[in-house]
């Protein structure tokens, strides 16, 4: 049997980060640059039910069995089993690797679930269908950070600029002209999960101002997304700017953000904010033809150990 093989892509949130998981709306493009690979390869000498999985990112090189029930892999795949409804499956190996930086905000646990999902059901003669693979990869979301709001398994599994609000279906929208831009990471590595519990904190103190601060991000989410559509570049810029002071204002940036975005923005970005959970992370940087390498440059200078860029466009 030849191998499996399957990909998904990291992502960047645009807008509404956090304000999502309190049912407002958020943008979220793909990062195809940045890929999670799954590769499933029969082995027919080893114990049939034997399953492998080595993922060097986290440091994992071992049989199935050795882990625990609630490890995520564990779970990914006993939920693609009775999915299926077989108990019985014949030995392989599981190899993950990525290129998407681990606890970054760039999606690396909703990519791995993705991939995995598609390669493990097709592995199995049942490849799943694109609804099934983001309903069993939200499940696995749940575990990673206990109230997520869908948009890191949604933008991942369909693969395309999204404008997500929980339980409403799902927007795509053009992207009128071509914009870049910049991904660069702080280095500090940060886990959706803490920052997603430190909001949920902060909202139970303070509801009311919590509130008022999603309302207005999910006014910007609608006026970046307007912008998106008629190619108001500069609009795009100063709401990305204006998210950012939002997300200041409810704990979730960081003395590291803070540099990166002053960076960016001196050396010429049109708007700049984190992007993901933040705390750490990666900080975006909207720029143009002329800025972007200034910025690229003056971002490695102020500390990003690592700065990617991102074209964004509509795909036809
Ligand atoms: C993480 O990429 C985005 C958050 O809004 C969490 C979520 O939506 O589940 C911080």
């Amino acid at each position: 049997m030849p191998a499996i093989t399957s990909t998904a892509p990291g992502k960047i949130i645009l807008f509404g980060e956090h304000a999502v998981v309190y049912h407002r709306p958020a943008i979220a493009v793909p990062v195809q640059s940045l890929r999670t690979r799954v590769v499933i390869t029969a082995d027919p000498l080893a114990t049939p039910g034997t399953i492998h999985i080595e993922a060097p990112a986290i440091n994992l090189n071992s049989d199935i069995l050795d882990l625990v029930p609630e490890d995520h892999l564990v779970l990914t795949i006993t939920n693609i089993m009775k999915e299926i409804g077989i108990t019985y499956i014949p030995a392989c190996n599981i190899r993950i690797s990525s290129t998407i930086p681990v606890a970054a905000g760039l999606g690396s646990g909703a990519a791995a679930s993705v991939a995995l999902i598609r390669a493990f059901s097709t592995f199995l003669g049942k490849p799943f269908p694109d609804d099934l693979v983001n309903k069993l990869a939200f499940e696995i979301e749940k575990i990673h950070h206990g109230t997520p709001s869908g948009i890191d398994n949604t933008v991942i599994t369909y693969n395309m600029p999204v404008y997500f609000q929980y339980g409403q279906p799902l927007q795509k929208f053009q992207i009128k002209l071509p914009f870049t831009i910049l991904i660069a990471d702080t280095g500090v590595p940060s886990k959706t999960a803490i920052t997603v519990r430190k909001v949920r904190q902060g909202w139970e103190q303070s509801p009311e101002k919590f509130e008022n601060i999603f309302d207005e991000i999910a006014e910007i989410t609608n006026q970046g997304k307007h912008a998106i559509e008629i190619g108001n570049i500069l609009a795009l810029g100063k709401l990305m700017d204006q998210n950012q002071i939002l997300l200041q204002a409810i704990g979730v940036s960081s003395a590291e953000i803070g540099i990166l975005i002053d960076a960016a923005k001196q050396a010429g970005a049109i708007g700049a904010k984190l992007s993901g959970g933040g705390g750490g992370g990666n900080i975006i940087a909207l720029v143009d033809e002329e800025s972007a390498k200034n910025v690229g440059k003056a971002l490695l200078e102020a500390g990003a150990k690592h700065v990617y860029q991102n074209q964004l466009r509509t795909s036809h």
